[in-house]
């Protein structure tokens, strides 16, 4: 790719470590969108926090950046307890998760972002640790060896994945609530953008650049608030601060973010399914080899929003342009 992707949901840095932590709501009530989790989450937190107990643990799957980091901050917020984040591929060890676990206090959240690349090693201490709030490990070799049991603070589990089909049967079994989140709806993302406008010092800005961004957001947050920072970088260079919806406009054209939010790489693959594939069926690792792109990256970031969008479909062949797929490029 020639350059860095702006609609990927991807994490940035950018995003993550300035104003991204301040943008970030800390309670489940300043949460927009996924109501049906909040409020299960809601019932088990008032639940538990009446009973004394840790949080249940909790499986979140769905695309990337909708909100699943977020949500763990909250979740350990509401249980006045701290949040401790790592990920299934930095887990490469067992001595790597006991040293987190060990760390914990009592209903603290550790959160594994992509559990399911937790390798099969150290996802068998993870079990006991969940359910008995232990781990057993074998000290010494042969006739000395004898297992050590560990205590652990009750804690609270919160696993992400953008492939829960990858996880494995006892581990997803060991959650006590599993939810899928879902893209946001428009309404939703603009209600986002304001609050975050807020944040951003964008007290001029236009209720129409909060329509304009949103549609182009791609029913996640991160890239919503992506756009938004382009957005203002925008106006303040080049349109001399004017937060209208034709800087929206000519924003985006330059980042090559259509009108639907689809960019250079999404128009790639759906090209390469018409003019190289016929319009399909085709396996997705054929599509990748052809593009030179990887295949969990247009799983992950590619594919979830074009499906939504009935552009592309996914049979049991494989991939196939849809009608309004093709209509689509031919228009784009
Ligand atoms: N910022 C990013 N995602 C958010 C959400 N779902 N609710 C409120 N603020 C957010």
């Amino acid at each position: 790719m020639a350059r860095e992707r702006i609609v990927t949901a991807n994490e940035a840095p950018e995003f993550d470590d300035q104003a991204g932590n301040a943008l970030r709501p800390q309670r489940l009530e300043d949460y927009i969108g996924q109501r049906e989790l909040v409020e299960r989450l809601r019932i088990a937190l008032e639940a538990v926090r009446e009973r004394g107990e840790p949080m249940e643990h909790v499986l979140l799957h769905g695309p990337p950046g909708l909100g699943k980091t977020t949500l763990a901050h909250i979740i350990a917020s509401e249980m006045g307890s701290r949040a401790y984040v790592t990920s299934g591929p930095a887990l490469t060890k067992a001595s790597d998760l006991v040293g987190m676990l060990t760390k914990l206090s009592a209903k603290d959240v550790l959160f594994i972002d992509e559990i399911h690349r937790l390798p099969a090693a150290v996802e068998e201490y993870i079990y006991p640790a969940m359910e008995d709030f232990k781990v057993d490990f074998t000290v010494d070799s042969g006739m000395h060896a004898k297992v050590v049991t560990l205590r652990l603070k009750p804690f609270t589990l919160i696993g992400a994945t953008t492939r829960a089909g990858l996880l494995t049967q006892p581990l997803r079994s060991r959650f006590g609530i599993a939810h899928h989140l879902e893209f946001y709806e428009q309404p939703d993302l603009v209600s986002i953008l304001v609050r975050a406008a807020r944040h951003l010092s964008m007290r001029n800005a236009s209720g129409e650049i909060f329509d304009a961004v949103a549609a182009r957001a791609r029913g996640t947050p991160r890239v919503a608030l992506r756009l938004l920072r382009r957005v203002r970088d925008f106006a303040q260079v080049r349109a001399e601060g004017k937060l209208v919806a034709s800087t929206v406009d000519a924003a985006m054209r330059l980042e090559s973010v259509d009108a639907l939010g689809l960019d250079d790489l999404d128009r790639k693959y759906l090209r390469t399914i018409r003019d190289v594939y016929e319009g399909g069926p085709v396996g997705l690792d054929a599509i990748a080899a052809t593009m030179g792109d990887d295949s969990d990256t247009l799983e992950d970031l590619v594919e979830p929003y074009l499906l939504r969008m009935g552009f592309v479909a996914r049979t049991r062949q494989g991939r196939k342009l849809t009608t309004a797929g093709g209509e689509y490029l031919a228009s784009a």
